[in-house]
């Protein structure tokens, strides 16, 4: 199509009638330039070597749109849509200047399609296969780098842009710390591995071992940033630190020299030797920064890549222009025509690197009608450096051009820096900023003009640059080229002084001369170190003279205004001072609060946190200014931030005796499949003909009446075929629910919560279905909602429960006597917040009705297929036998898809039978954070008795759980966290009773623990108590009240032989050197003012079984052999990364006698395995494990005759095909119901055990906390856990180490904020922060229990378990609130230092807020917001 055919008719609306001279249409004023200029419509690009032409694409897709709507190329995921997560990575071949290739790492999900013009894009189907994978798919699978496998295709697509942009010029150059300390892997999240299998598989890259020849270090001129790019230090392609290289081999193992030395001043980050022996105590897992490669793993060669398609080395860029009526794109190809479009059509937007504008097209469903993509524009893109020497020296302003991405804007910063030394401290303080701005993804393509443009108060950029006295140069084709100071740049929130028709061409940075003396400093603090945005950034600048008397300061701060803004009075109150005098210092302190006097409900919240940063962020640059300017000997290390060293740790490697296929190490069956994107989740399955796509209307309130709901709109959009509500199903139909059934699948006449159902809207395509959805207007009449748990004690908002646990004088009645006989008494109120699933596979289903017997197949993203099926059965009115549910895999789950993902197989499972076609719905993470619940927030209020030495006696609780509007799972988990409230200890006399509290929040839900860890965290928070005031040491007060061998828990249950707690404790602290380095820490701490160490040993014991739901603790598993040997296995579970797959295949081969890759187990279907049980509770293995070793005794029982006739050793093809022949059944089915459990509750006389047993272990961790900011580091943790005879060790590392990871998430950073509305605020990875790659323990060693304290072989025969071992699913999460509790010890010390007495209160999750606040220091106390009357919080946390 010609592409002025394609022009909007027009695109923005009409001139008012009012008007008298009407202006001209777009269309208008756009036609003459896009006839005379824009002669193609069409973009041209590769796609893994394949040429690609596109004749007028659809403008409103994004890359991940049109990559995702190919058949072959489903393995570039959906996970986010907003740049966060990396699930999307693409990986975008360039041409650099003298024909060197670049490998970026672009968010597909943002990405505009357009950008792709004249690039090859290659996708993880681009790598390998699992036939044929590529090194770093091999690697990463067989390294155990993937569980549940959808973040994985990102995961390894940005190492494959790394490893890539390694190679240059016949040399491989790549360092432990390229891949962990410049920021490659920052826009990636996992929510399963806990990240460190990766890091081992992406260090076996590392070649610097190889004694290639060292790259020599030189400057050419002219300084163009693609010359320098690769001599950068710590940049893509270059060393890092180490710069010894290949000489062009790569990918192969070994220890380097330079990397032992490196490693062992690693080890010092403990100061232990301890340290050091426990890392070597393991075998495989790297020590040094590097892992070793096993033998069986192809060799790396750089030069067998996939090259660069030779045509597009001479591709000439075309000015480009496509759309239709809603929305045109240009693509001009040099600045000129980029000014004659903007002054044509002023409000036509300028896209950068879309990371803002897409966003705002996403979330805000902003209509940016005509578009003009600008990154590609030469002038705006193209660095040009100094030409030599001189140039270099004479240097007074650096010229950033605008559209250039921010990696290469940090990269000619560290370049430039490293020239010109201190005077280009402006660049450096930019460089950090840029470091630690959003993620790798997101900095591969964003600019500076689009951060300026944007005014974002909490921009990276702006105040590093205005602290500079940067100007921003701008052009407009009347006035041409004018310079704005930055400091003058912004008018208002998120509004500049840009002209509408200007274009920002350039940032220029000022360099004061050589001999001025001057320090400009950058500092930001987030919630998460990595790819967050800021709570204070901020940008120092000190001038002084001679004398050492301030001549300019500049203080620029964002976080604090509404705009970037600068501390007017304090850079006034230092100006003509002594800069070095401390009054300088304290004046200044005194005028930033005058500057900065937030009010307490300020938005964003966090007023007295956000004061108490900018003084302290002051006081850092003080003392580091000072020391840099050389005008006093002031060590300013003591006030440095913290800094991340290279990861190491190891695993022990378990092996079992006695067995050949379990209790063996082996990757998990889907891991290549995972790496290579040929693993197919739900919204992978191809396109169904007639497939029809749904999205949910939902509510916009937490609690109003619906007064009408009008979707006539939403019908008449392209594509819409229609809408269903709750008049579109039976009253008696439309609830649902795991226990009570109380929730209604569409709301009626009211909504109690925000992101409650109320219709869905179902089209041609997901766009269409979802933009009309958006359309739907939703009358309310607002009522008043509950939120939190106070507001719901108050209201006495309970959901019915009546649960309770006694032990002791309480089954007789009061404690009161009890407490009237100890020594100590405390009381306390302790709270933990809740915590998104951010499983990275959002909720999926796919219906497809068969028509003649109205049944129906059911694809969904499930943990509970039985649920589902009675549900779905239920919304379509037939008997479950018609409905088969089924499910492959899916991409993690963690809890939050055992009942929540019930109503979106219902709704699409409606849909598809009125229209009798296929109807497939994928929520976006946003409305899957919005309706699927969390963990539950909660809050206890304890009282415990002690005798003298502080042996618990006595404890009565209360704890409280914030349900949401429905009851869901909430009772159940309120079981497990009453019964978890013990841990490890023993309490003789207790009282525990469970509230649900009924509030209008989302309906909280099952998450890994089940309560277990809450509850376990309020034990441990009244231990600290208990030991602070009665001043015991606490791993002594612990010891005191561990249980002992047939003592009662609170439900009665006996402490049997199998509590390996003591020794648990003793092995680790050994191998920990816990005493030793508890006492370095306490030296540590006398010598350190700002940085503070904790650390801290706790236990956990975590029973197995669905605890109070009796029924559950069943399965089911159906084996047949076929008559060539191969078997295919189905059984009751399903697989969410866990490896229950691969698990149940070791089993039913070690029964059957044959090798893993006989058993096929296809996927989990009610048509095969009848009334599943969720797989939850830890037990997936446990309960399905013995369903299948049944099925498989049965086989073995008939084919015994086979196995006498042929030998013992004859191959399952003889053995089957024989018995085939003689009419055998080659069938089974397996079932097995755990023996011994079945509590139940009130029975205080004889009750049966709650648990089948008890998983345990122990864990150790050490922090570093940064004083002044509540930032901190975990320096070395170390687990040791009891899961019995693991059936695969590999397997049941990761999910230690992936619980810790989610545990330390859980207790350290995880925070979900409501609005006062009572608006879920944090709705993604933007504002929801799980952990990332660099937040894991920088040590992290994993061990499993082997022998008892005296060195005797345990066995678990007792379990009577699958193969003797324990479910590990959950168990492990709880010991990442070791984390927090080393963290407390921290927080005391500094506590201890500034001589604040009072008892620390001191609630999870442990933000950098609340520790910073916790220190109670002077800067804290000074930064105090009194609230003023009826003023409140911005958010809400609805554990409060
Ligand atoms: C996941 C994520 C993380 C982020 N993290 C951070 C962070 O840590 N810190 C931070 O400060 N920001 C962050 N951001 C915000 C955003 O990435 C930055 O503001 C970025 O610099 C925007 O650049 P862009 O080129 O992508 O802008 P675009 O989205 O392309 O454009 C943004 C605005 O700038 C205008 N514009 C672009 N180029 C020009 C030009 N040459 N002349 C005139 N106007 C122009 C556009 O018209 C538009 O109004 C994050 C965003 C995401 C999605
Ligand atoms: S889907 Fe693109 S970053 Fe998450
Ligand atoms: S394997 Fe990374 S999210 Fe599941």
């Amino acid at each position: 199509m010609a592409a002025a055919e394609v022009l909007p008719q027009p695109p923005i609306a009409p001139i008012s009638s009012l008007q008298p001279v009407p202006a001209p249409s777009a269309a208008e004023a756009l036609t003459p330039l896009i006839q005379s200029t824009y002669r193609t419509s069409e973009l041209r690009f590769f796609v893994n070597g394949r040429s690609v032409v596109l004749s007028n694409p659809d403008p409103e897709w994004v890359l991940l749109d049109w990559i995702r709507a190919q058949d072959n190329l489903k393995g570039t995921k959906l996970g986010c849509g907003e740049g966060g997560c990396g699930a999307c990575t693409v990986v975008l071949q360039t041409r650099e200047k003298g024909r060197r290739l670049k490998h970026i790492a672009v968010n597909a999900c943002l990405f505009p399609l357009v950008g792709v013009d004249g690039k090859s894009v290659i996708t993880i189907e681009g790598l390998g296969t699992v036939a044929r994978p590529h090194p770093l798919q091999e690697r990463v699978a067989k390294m155990h780098g993937s569980q549940c496998g959808f973040c994985t295709p990102g995961i390894v697509m940005s190492l494959y842009a790394l490893v890539r942009n390694s190679y240059q010029d016949g040399k491989f150059r790549l360092s432990a710390s390229d891949i962990e300390l410049q920021g490659h892997l920052d826009g990636n999240l996992c929510r399963c591995t806990g990240y460190k299998p990766i890091l081992e598989a992406a260090k076996t890259f590392i070649v610097e071992d190889l004694k290639g020849d060292l790259i020599e270090e030189t400057v050419s001129y002219p300084l163009a940033v693609d010359d320098v790019t690769d001599r950068l230090p710590g940049t893509a392609a270059n060393g890092g630190e180490c710069r010894a290289s290949s000489n062009g081999s790569c990918g192969r193992p070994g220890g380097c020299c330079r990397d032992s030395s490196r490693s062992s001043s690693k080890s010092s980050v403990g100061e232990t030797s301890s340290q050091q022996s426990s890392v070597t105590q393991a075998t495989s897992v790297s020590s040094n920064g590097k892992a070793p490669l096993p033998k069986d793993f192809a060799p790396y060669d750089p030069t067998a890549e996939l090259i660069f398609p030779p045509v597009l080395w001479g591709y000439q860029q075309q000015p480009i222009c496509y759309g239709d009526g809603r929305k045109i794109w240009f693509k001009p190809t040099s600045l000129e025509q980029l000014i004659q479009l903007k002054d044509a059509w002023p409000s036509a937007k300028i896209i950068g690197g879309a990371s803002e504008t897409q966003i705002e097209v996403r979330f805000k469903k902003s209509e940016y009608r005509v578009c003009v993509y600008a990154s590609d524009i030469e002038e705006l893109s193209r660095f040009e450096g100094p030409q030599s020497d001189e140039e270099l020296l004479a240097l007074s302003e650096v010229s950033i051009p605008g559209n250039m991405s921010l990696t290469k804007v940090e990269e000619v910063c560290v370049t430039l820096l490293s020239k010109l030394g201190p005077r280009a401290s402006a660049l450096e303080a930019l460089a950090k900023q840029l470091r630690y701005f959003a993620g790798r993804q997101i900095r591969n393509v964003a600019s500076l003009a689009g951060n300026l443009a944007t005014a974002s108060p909490i921009s990276d950029a702006a105040p590093a640059l205005i602290a500079a006295g940067a100007t921003v140069a701008v052009r407009t084709k009347k006035e041409g080229s004018y310079d704005l100071p930055l400091s003058n740049f912004f008018v208002k929130y998120r509004t500049t002084h840009l002209p509408a028709n200007g274009v920002i061409t350039h940032i220029k940075i000022p360099l004061p001369s050589p001999e001025t003396l001057e320090v400009t400093k950058a500092y930001k603090q987030a919630k998460r170190k990595d790819d967050d945005i800021a709570i204070v950034t901020s940008g120092f600048r000190v001038r002084i003279n001679e004398e050492g008397i301030v001549q300019q300061a500049t203080f620029a701060f964002g976080g604090m205004a509404p705009t970037t803004t600068v501390a007017a009075k304090t850079q006034h109150i230092v100006q003509g001072k002594r800069w070095i005098d401390s009054n300088t210092r304290e004046e200044a302190i005194s005028a930033l609060l005058e500057d900065f006097d937030l009010p307490f409900g300020v938005p964003g919240g966090m007023a007295q946190y956000r004061k108490a940063l900018t003084l302290s962020l002051f006081f850092r640059f003080w003392n580091e200014s000072i020391s840099e300017l050389g005008i006093a000997p002031l060590d300013h290390k003591p006030v440095q931030e913290i800094h991340r060293e290279i990861s190491t740790g190891t695993r022990d490697h378990f092996v079992a005796s006695g067995t050949k296929v379990v209790g063996r190490e082996m990757p998990h069956l889907s891991a290549l499949k995972h790496c290579t994107g040929e693993a197919e989740y739900v919204d992978d399955m191809p396109q169904q003909k007639n497939e029809l796509h749904c999205a949910v209307v939902l509510s916009t309130k937490a609690h109003a009446k619906i007064l009408a709901v009008d979707w006539s709109i939403a019908l008449k959009m392209p594509g819409v075929v229609g809408y269903l509500d709750k008049d579109s199903v039976s009253r008696e139909n439309n609830n649902w629910g795991p226990i009570r059934v109380d929730e209604p699948l569409f709301a009626v006449d009211e909504v109690h919560s925000h992101g409650q159902t109320i219709g869905i809207v179902y089209a041609e395509s997901v766009l269409q279905a979802q933009a009309a959805a958006a359309k739907v207007r939703v009358t309310y009449e607002i009522l008043p909602a509950i939120l939190t748990i106070d507001q719901a004690i108050k209201a006495q908002s309970f959901f019915e429960h009546g649960k309770q646990l006694k032990k002791g004088a309480a089954i007789q009645g009061s404690l009161d006597g009890v407490f009237a006989k100890c020594e100590h008494v405390i009381e306390g109120i302790t709270k933990l917040g809740g915590q998104e699933h951010f499983y990275l596979e959002t909720n999926a289903a796919l219906a497809i009705p068969h028509i003649e017997d109205g049944s129906m197949e059911l694809y969904a993203s499930t943990q509970n297929l039985a649920e589902n099926q009675i549900f779905v059965a239920q919304v379509l009115g037939v008997p479950m036998s018609r409905v088969n549910m089924r499910v492959r895999r899916l991409g993690g789950a963690y809890g939050g898809k055992e009942s929540r993902s019930t109503p979106i197989a219902c709704l699409v499972a409606i849909a598809a039978k009125k229209e009798r076609r296929p109807v497939r719905m994928m929520l976006n993470r946003d409305e899957d954070i919005a309706t699927s619940g969390q963990r539950h927030p909660m809050q206890c209020k304890w009282k415990v008795g002690t005798d003298a030495n502080g042996i618990i006696q006595c404890l009565d609780i209360d704890i409280y759980n914030n349900a949401g509007y429905s009851l869901d799972m909430s009772g159940a988990v309120m079981d497990r966290a009453c019964t978890h409230i013990d841990n490890c200890y023993h309490i003789p006399h207790a009282w525990i009773r469970g509230w649900l509290c009924k509030t209008n929040t989302v309906s909280n839900t099952a998450f890994r623990g089940f309560g277990g860890p809450q509850a376990m965290y309020f034990t441990e928070s009244f231990m600290s108590a208990i030991a602070e005031r009665l001043e015991v040491d606490i791993d002594e007060l612990r010891a005191r009240n561990l249980y002992k061998q047939g003592e009662l828990t609170p439900f009665l249950q006996t402490i049997d032989i199998d509590f390996h707690i003591p020794t648990m404790l003793e092995q680790l602290s050994a191998n920990a050197d816990y005493e030793n380095r508890k006492k370095e820490v306490g030296i540590f701490n006398s010598k350190n003012r700002y940085r503070k160490r904790g650390i801290c040993k706790i236990p956990t014991k975590f029973g197995l079984s669905f605890a109070t739901a009796l029924h559950l603790n069943q399965a089911g598993a159906y084996v047949r052999i076929y008559e060539d040997g191969s078997i295919l296995l189905h059984h009751g579970g399903t697989e969410m990364g866990q490896g229950l797959y691969t698990k149940m295949c070791q089993v039913a081969a070690e029964e059957l006698g044959v090798s893993v890759d006989q058993i096929f187990n296809k996927d989990s279907q009610t048509d095969q395995v009848a009334n599943p049980s969720p797989t939850a509770a830890s037990s997936g293995s446990d309960l399905n494990g013995m369903a299948v070793k049944n099925a498989c005794e049965q086989l073995n029982e008939r084919l015994e005759p086979y196995r006498k006739q042929f030998g013992r050793d004859a191959p399952m093809s003889v053995i089957a095909h024989a018995a085939y022949r003689d009419r055998v059944n080659l069938a089974a089915n397996g079932f097995w119901k755990m023996p011994r459990i079945g509590y139940k509750w009130g029975n205080y006389k004889d009750p049966l055990p709650m648990y089948y047993y008890f998983t345990q272990g122990v864990a150790i961790t050490e922090v570093e906390l940064d004083v002044l900011t509540g930032d901190h580091t975990v320096l070395r943790t170390d687990i040791m856990m009891d899961v019995g005879r693991s059936i695969n060790p590999s397997i049941d590392y990761g999910q230690i180490e992936g619980a810790f990871v989610q545990g330390q998430g859980l207790f350290t950073m995880e925070e979900s904020l409501w609005t006062r509305q009572g608006e879920l605020f944090t709705r993604g990875p933007g504002t929801y922060k799980i952990p990332g790659f660099s937040d894991i323990p920088q040590i992290f060693n994993v061990s499993m229990l082997r022998h008892d304290s005296s060195g005797n072989a345990i066995n678990w025969k007792h379990l009577r378990s699958i193969q003797s071992s324990k479910g590990v699913g959950e168990p492990p999460l709880f010991l990442g609130s070791t984390v927090f509790f080393a963290l407390r010890e921290a927080v005391k010390a500094a506590r201890e230092m500034n001589s604040v007495k009072e008892p620390l209160v001191l609630n999870a999750p442990g933000t950098p807020e609340k520790l910073r606040l916790a220190i109670g220091d002077e800067f804290v106390k000074r930064a105090a917001v009194v609230p003023k009357e009826g003023e409140t919080n911005f958010f809400v946390r609805i554990e409060e």
